[in-house]
């Protein structure tokens, strides 16, 4: 009896409705999305009729339209991962929350295949590593392997992608048109946000393993693709550090949202809603982003630094092109 003075739960009064407070929310994601649809043919067309038929400047049109090739089928295969999704979640606010996802991604992928034909240029075909990527996220028959490959890793470094792009500035019509996808993506990882600590809570610990290990191999698979593309964002003035330090910091907005939401209380019930999601900001990603991308630049490391990273640029290029 005296163990359990004070009830500290009589404070908690609140804790159906904070789960209640949770659904409205997940669902609320529908509305939301159903309030902030574009016409995506619209919109392409006014940017046209404003700035004119788009052309890329020819010292990076190569480099433009490999990245321009990535989000395209990422979009593709966001479309079909979120209508994956809309069909097999069984709660109804987070189904709801799919399945707008799913309808944004359709949008996503037209407008920018309506883009790119406006461009004119042919699309070059997709690395194999980006490619095998997106296959094991589509491929897997797990929810939450689904959820934090779509929503938490790819998601976030995509958003990447397009703020590089749009600060750019590469060509008028794109920089205008990204905005409009940065803000419907904003919302898709809030699916993952509140959705993802449920599943993960349910897992036993060698599911958890699991889900580790399709992270790090996910992360692997990011950073090897990453890397053949460095030459061609630095060619776009993008920064690859300046990006990565993006995508990191969104994936640790992502985990501390998701600790906030997870119950009050007890450090170790919040940890446990998020077992075994890796947030690289709080562990190994900062020695990660040192290594790939060296304050002062790769010039100035010693030699075995350089050697490491010419041998895994030069095998991430020769596996990408086997996988292709
Ligand atoms: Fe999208
Ligand atoms: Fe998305």
């Amino acid at each position: 009896m005296t163990r359990q003075w004070p009830p500290y739960e009589m404070m908690e009064s609140a804790l159906v409705d904070r789960a209640q407070a949770r659904l409205d929310k997940l669902e609320r994601l529908y509305h939301v999305g159903q309030n902030n649809i574009w016409d995506g043919r619209e919109v392409l067309d006014a940017l046209i009729a404003k700035h004119g038929k788009p052309t890329l400047p020819p010292d990076k049109k190569e480099s433009a339209l490999k990245v321009l090739s990535i989000l395209l089928w990422g979009e593709l295969a966001a479309w079909a991962i979120s209508a994956d999704l809309a069909e097999r979640i069984d709660d109804v606010e987070a189904k709801m929350a799919a399945t707008s996802q799913a309808h944004d991604e359709a949008r996503h992928f037209y407008v920018l295949r309506d883009y790119l034909r406006a461009l004119g240029e042919p699309v070059p075909r997709l690395g194999g590593i980006g490619r095998r990527l997106l296959l094991s996220i589509l491929e897997t028959p797990s929810l939450v392997h689904k959820l934090i490959g779509m929503q938490l890793l790819t998601e976030s470094n995509a958003l990447a992608i397009f703020r590089g792009l749009v600060d750019s500035k590469i060509e008028p019509v794109l920089a205008e048109l990204l905005p409009y996808y940065e803000k419907d993506e904003a919302r898709h990882v809030g699916l993952g946000v509140m959705y993802l600590p449920r599943l993960l809570r349910q897992l036993s610990r060698v599911e958890t393993a699991g889900v580790v290990a399709f992270q790090l191999r996910s992360i692997a698979m990011l950073m090897s693709a990453g890397i053949n593309m460095h030459d061609h964002f630095r060619n776009l003035g993008i920064d690859p550090r300046k990006m990565a330090e993006y995508t990191m910091k969104l994936q640790d907005d992502v985990t501390r949202d998701m600790l906030a939401d997870a119950p009050s209380g007890h450090g170790h019930r919040r940890r446990d809603s998020v077992r075994g999601l890796l947030n690289p900001a709080a562990g190994f990603g900062p020695r990660i982003l040192d290594f790939l991308h060296p304050r002062g630049g790769i010039a100035a490391r010693p030699t075995w630094h350089r050697t490491t990273m010419r041998v895994w640029k030069r095998a991430a290029a020769a596996v990408d092109r086997a996988l292709a």
